[in-house]
């Protein structure tokens, strides 16, 4: 397909530029304060498919934010692709660290993107990585190379769990029907060594709250008299790891699949250098549960992380005071087969009962999913490896990520169908963190790579 090259070359700066245009719309779905610019975001979404060449296009009402539905059925005998991405952006807290300001974005060099990279909230994920696919469609119309149907399901609600898309998709799953689900929101190990992920982590996410007095106390007056929420919080905390890094929480790890030796050297294989990983990160050592390897960690291990802590007095100087309530959110990554729901219910046993008398001690659920793996036997990720390979001159290695797309495993189970990772960001493009981007070179080549996977999905299907 040189042709498509020549088509990037010659509207890459047009490509460049819608993006930025999608990029300005702070469509941040955890605050209601953005719920216009959800709004108009579905809607700018709708109008660039219709652009591209779909020749139906919705934006579908759901109890939460709009999904944005489309579709070009070229041949019902014909396979069929749906993509799935997300329009809403994690907030872009804190903005005092972003060096320039997150929705307006900003082509700038970087070690790892010496051709630059767009800066902004939502460049890499998921904006950049779902505008990928509207552009590859375009050039498939254009170029009257479009060789299946497709449809596209793209969503505003992935960063704060997907409640509406398991609400739309259990009700509209003729609809939705398909041969293969493919998503760009995921990464690769490098612009020269592409991989395609075979397996997400579940998640249980939890508020928990401690409360003791029924109001904030002098420190110096009931100081040693009464249970301090805070420094009971940080114990039962701190005892939910044991010496190994191991979570201890009974149950926990029964479901956990274990990999087998040979699975683990595998998945070594993978190109990974510690002390750059170190470098990267500042770090000047790494951290975590006994028996391990870093990758093993962040992958196939289950994980239990504070992601916020509060109470009591943080403002300037000094306050003297035992607060009557201390707060955590918690996130567990789970591994295939643990239950996200069995699990937020074993924590929430535990962490009650791990509760000295003198607090009480609430725990509320936010959200959660299960975690994913696929295999790399199927048409799917041969079309996919295939791409990829004929892109960037290597074969790409599967890799299983750390993060989730709860999402993921509900498809599978309501409309029976495999999804393909297809990844285009990295590790460094500091997703949910201040100052992320997304590599001109990733975009681009996402754009190219996209249709050599339709290409060759319906090649092999036949
Ligand atoms: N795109 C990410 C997930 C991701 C990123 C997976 C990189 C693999 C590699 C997605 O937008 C995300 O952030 N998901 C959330 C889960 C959600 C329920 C809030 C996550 O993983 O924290
Ligand atoms: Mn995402
Ligand atoms: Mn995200």
């Amino acid at each position: 397909m040189e042709n498509i090259k020549a088509y990037i070359q010659e509207h890459k700066d047009r490509f460049i530029n819608e993006l930025i245009e999608l990029l300005k719309m702070p469509s941040v779905s955890a605050n209601p304060a953005f719920s216009l610019d959800i709004i108009n975001t579905a809607a700018a979404v709708k109008a660039s498919l219709e652009k591209a060449g779909c020749d139906f296009v919705e934006i579908c009402d759901t109890p939460g934010n709009p999904i944005v539905y489309g579709e070009k059925i070229i041949d019902p005998n014909l396979p069929t692709i749906l993509v799935y991405g997300h329009y809403d952006v994690q907030p872009a807290d804190p903005i005092e660290l972003w060096t320039s300001p997150p929705f307006e974005p900003v082509i700038k060099k970087t070690e790892t993107h010496p051709d630059g990279a767009i800066f902004a909230r939502g460049s890499c994920d998921d904006k950049g990585q779902m505008y990928m696919h509207v552009k590859a469609l375009e050039y498939m119309i254009q170029s009257n190379t479009l060789p299946c149907n497709v449809k596209f399901m793209i969503e505003g609600e992935e960063e704060i769990g997907s409640k509406s898309l398991s609400w739309f998709v259990e009700r509209n799953q003729e609809k939705l029907k398909n041969d293969v689900i493919l998503i760009s929101d995921t990464g690769m190990i490098s612009n020269q060594q592409p991989s395609i992920t075979t397996g997400l982590r579940g998640l249980s996410y939890v508020e928990v709250e401690v409360t003791g007095p029924n109001r904030d106390l002098h420190s110096g007056l009931y100081g040693g008299a009464v249970a301090n929420p805070i420094n009971i919080l940080a114990k039962m905390i701190a005892s939910l790891h044991d010496e190994n890094n191991h979570i201890n929480i009974p149950g926990f790890y029964d479901n956990v699949a274990e990999l087998s030796l040979e699975e683990r050297a595998e998945m070594a294989k993978a190109p990974f250098n510690l002390d750059n990983y170190k470098k990267a990160l500042d770090l000047n050592d790494i951290y975590g549960e006994k028996g391990y390897n870093t990758n093993e960690r962040n992958s196939i291990r289950p994980t239990l992380d504070v992601n916020g802590i509060w109470g009591g007095y943080t403002g300037e100087g000094a306050k003297t005071v035992i607060a009557s309530k201390a707060f955590a959110k918690i996130s567990m990554r789970l591994v295939p087969n643990q239950d996200w729901e069995q699990i937020t219910e074993l924590f929430t046993k535990h962490f009650i009962s791990i509760a000295p008398a003198g607090v009480t001690v609430k725990v509320k659920p936010h959200h959660g999913g299960q975690g994913y793996v696929t295999p790399t036997d199927s048409i799917g990720y041969k079309a996919a490896n295939m791409a990829y390979t004929e892109t960037f001159g290597v074969p790409a290695i599967p890799v299983r990520s750390g993060g989730s797309i709860p999402i993921v495993a509900l498809f599978e189970k309501e409309l029976k169908s495999k999804t393909i990772l297809m990844g285009f960001g990295l590790d460094s493009d500091a997703i949910h963190s201040p100052n992320e981007h997304f590599g001109i070179f990733n975009y681009l080549k996402g754009i190219e790579t996209i249709p050599l996977f339709y290409k060759y999905f319906v090649e092999l299907s036949k």
